[in-house]
């Protein structure tokens, strides 16, 4: 079991960048059989800058030609728990009206996030609306959706890396972790309060 040490705390590392993107090849052949050539992969910003830009590179190995959107949704307050509000703070600039989309975010929990942007382009006209996340956490859903596409089922416990945030630290690791303490101190357990002061948007 790895452990990393960054700002003075101890990450363990819960998926190797191997493992990542080894996964992301195979969900951009999944992809590529159910979705079709001409996709519109969405980012949900922040949190899934990495994995979307990994993953559009995997689709291009698998012979795909996405185009690629972004688009920032708030849902956090000032906890880690997801407050049901969600608000588009940023929108994608094409039109979807009669495309298939590929809605990217990094962890499936509640669901609200991927719910709300899921029916914001239906509403517009998508032809058809997939959703693709990296990490799905079922234990904590509160709107009746699943993903399409999961890269892992992961723990009921806050991580950070490849692109997610504590309190905006840890995007850049290049792995999945988890934030277990204070380097050189006891491990502590992570119920997702520890240091996590959470962010801002739904990212
Ligand atoms: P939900 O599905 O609407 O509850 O929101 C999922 C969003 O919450 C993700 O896109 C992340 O931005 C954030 N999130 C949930 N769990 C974690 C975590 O363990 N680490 C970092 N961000 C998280
Ligand atoms: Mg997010």
């Amino acid at each position: 079991m790895t452990t990393i040490e960054r700002r003075g705390r101890r990450v363990r590392v819960l998926y190797t960048p191997e493992q990542i993107a080894e996964r992301n090849a195979e969900i951009a052949r999944e992809i590529g059989a159910r979705a079709g050539p001409d996709l519109l992969v969405i980012a949900i910003l922040k949190g899934s800058f990495v994995f979307a830009a990994d993953l559009m590179r995997a689709l291009y190995a698998a012979g795909l030609s996405p185009e690629v959107e972004f688009m920032s949704l708030s849902s956090y307050g000032a906890g880690t728990e997801s407050t049901g509000q969600i608000t588009v703070l940023r929108d994608i600039d094409s039109g979807v009206k009669d495309r298939t989309v590929v809605l990217i975010d990094d962890i499936l929990e509640s669901g609200r996030t991927i719910a709300y942007a899921k029916d914001l382009l239906a509403a517009r006209g998508a032809s058809k609306v997939y959703t693709c996340v990296l990490l799905d956490k079922p234990g904590k859903r509160a709107a009746d959706i699943d993903a399409d596409f999961v890269g892992f089922t992961c723990p009921d416990k806050f991580v950070v890396g490849y692109g997610m945030d504590v309190a905006h630290a840890f995007r850049e690791l290049p792995f999945v972790g988890i934030v277990e303490g204070r380097a050189g101190e006891e491990d502590t357990d992570n119920g997702g309060g520890d240091g996590a002061d959470g962010d801002d948007t739904a990212g």
